[in-house]
């Protein structure tokens, strides 16, 4: 049985990360040469939807030699292993791979508490044995892959985090956001104004200087989680992650400029975010399944100065689609924690937060401590109206189109229960309380695609209690279910002599 520290170990380094997983059956280093243009991501697409070993691609045509790169496919997609389905997420947060959903949720708010861990400033490390700088680089003979066939470019950067400071150096960011290969030297992405990174990039537009920037490929499992995760603005990603962790990150100095990048990190490249300077992005395949074929749009260049990198480094990719990808196990789950946390520091009496994988980003199933929710003494319109308030005012508000609320007999992490929950107790027109106050992230499909609504597209709690959840103190329904409908002693009997009438085992 591995320790708590042991369980750190692989949180805050890519390779133990792997080690571990391949020590546990759930990693398959591919040796066999695989094409990047399409043939290495529909493996990893199979990878997601069939919830197989997360593929690691030694060999890539196009390649040379020991450089740059391999590349990890659903580096926190989910397993097969039994009992451990969502073992890489549980892992890359420093959780043993069998943690259900409420252990990490709970573990990824356990840093709140916890004093922010800075990181340590170190004079060198292993992303620093190889180094190439200017016209040396030429990110078009990199073998980067084709991630889906209507994707307007190829993009390296899915799985890699950006790290932005403002100009007077109090605040450093870490976040992910795509980018596509652009030339020889520069990447192109979109930058959300929304978003840390285009609050940061504002102030560099308004200095009229471009901005220094740094994006870091295979960072510690517990850096990338935290990067996609919306925590507050003013607040560094670095000391949260080090409080997760229990042991601040080790960072050292890009070559090129004054960002500090984790001295682990398998490849980073250094540069400027122009302020001027734009060219086509996209399209590419989102986080909802969907994308709209020769969409472009004009973004930020991102030009490369110098690239450091490990020997034989790893580039992590996501392949962006139908879940359940990295978009649902790390961004949804962490905005699921980010919410709840909001909720309690609001007063409200909310005790889990969940996004179901299936509903691709968009459901928050949000679940009541019924005893404290009856010690308010509210109702069910009162008490929906706030927490809309709460919720949907928030930063990870804006990504959010749907609340489920539900009660103490309702498992968020389980879709079956929700649906019963929604199916059967939550009223259309009743039950559903809209708010139209809130701005929607365009990219869900009936936001950028849908009817054009007189003020916002609207956002929704269904209330998926009854009335008098509110107010009685027992319920008074019984659940019809194997659980439910027996006493204790039949369901024990049946539950021992199960195989001997014939059945498989559970
Ligand atoms: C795999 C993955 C890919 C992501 N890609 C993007 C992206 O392309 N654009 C974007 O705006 N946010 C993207 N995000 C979400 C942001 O990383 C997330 O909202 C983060 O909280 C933003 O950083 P901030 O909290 O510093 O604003 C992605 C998240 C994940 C997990």
């Amino acid at each position: 049985m591995a320790t708590t520290s042991e369980h750190s170990a692989a949180a805050g380094d890519l390779r133990q990360f792997l080690k571990e997983l391949e020590d546990e059956n759930d990693l398959l280093v591919i040796k066999e040469e695989v094409d990047p243009a399409m043939e290495l991501a529909a493996i990893t697409r199979r990878v997601y939807e069939t919830e197989e070993k997360a593929p690691l691609f030694e060999n890539i045509k196009g390649r040379q030699g020991d450089g740059l790169f391999r590349v990890l496919g659903a580096p926190v997609g989910l397993s097969r292993v039994p009992g451990q389905r969502l073992g890489r997420i549980a892992k890359s947060l420093g959780l043993p791979s069998t943690a259900s959903g409420k252990e990490i949720i709970d573990k990824i708010n356990s840093a709140r508490g916890l004093q922010p861990l800075d990181p340590t400033k170190v004079a060198t490390g292993p992303v620093k044995e190889h180094k190439l700088f200017n016209d040396d680089i030429d990110l078009t003979t990199l073998p980067t892959p084709l991630l889906h066939q209507h994707d307007g470019g190829k993009f390296i950067e899915t799985f890699g985090m950006h790290i932005v400071q403002t100009p007077d150096g109090s605040w450093t960011n870490w976040s992910i956001t795509r980018a596509m290969t652009h030339d020889k030297r520069h990447l192109v992405g979109p930058i959300i104004p929304k978003q840390d990174i285009g609050v940061i990039y504002q102030m560099w537009k308004d200095k009229g200087q471009d901005m220094p920037w740094a994006l870091c490929f295979g960072v510690p499992p517990a850096a990338i989680m935290v990067g996609g995760m919306p925590i507050p603005k003013g607040v560094d990603e670095a000391g949260f992650i080090g409080a997760l962790v229990g042991k601040p990150v080790d960072v050292v100095k890009c070559e090129t400029n004054d960002i500090r990048v984790p001295a682990n990190a398998e490849i980073v490249f250094e540069g400027t975010v122009s302020i001027s300077e734009t060219a086509p992005e996209g399209p590419m395949m989102e986080y909802h399944g969907h994308v709209w074929p020769g969409q472009s749009k004009q973004c930020p260049l991102f030009k490369v100065n110098a690239i450091t990198y490990r020997t034989d480094p790893i580039l992590p990719i996501c392949i962006t689609g139908r879940a359940t990808e990295e978009s649902h196990t790390l961004w949804a789950l962490t905005i699921a924690a980010e919410v709840l946390h909001l909720c309690q520091s609001a007063g409200l009496p909310i005790q889990m937060a969940w996004c179901p994988f299936e509903s691709h980003a968009i459901w928050y199933v949000i679940q009541v401590d019924r005893q404290k929710l009856r010690a308010l003494k509210t109702n069910m319109a009162d008490f929906c109206t706030k927490l809309g308030h709460v919720v949907f005012g928030s930063k990870p508000g804006w990504y959010m189109g749907k609340v489920f609320l539900v009660g103490e007999d309702v498992d968020p992490t389980n879709l079956r229960d929700v649906i019963w929950a929604e199916s059967t107790r939550c009223e259309p027109g009743t039950s559903e309380f809209l708010f139209d106050e809130y701005g929607n992230i365009p990219l869900i499909p009936y936001v950028g695609h849908g009817v054009k609504p007189e003020r916002n597209h609207k956002k929704v709690v269904k209330c998926c209690m009854l009335p008098c959840e509110f107010e009685d103190e027992e319920l008074a329904w019984k659940v019809g279910s194997f659980r439910g409908s027996y006493p204790a002693d039949v369901q024990a009997l049946v539950e021992r002599k199960w195989e001997e009438y014939g059945f498989q085992s559970v």
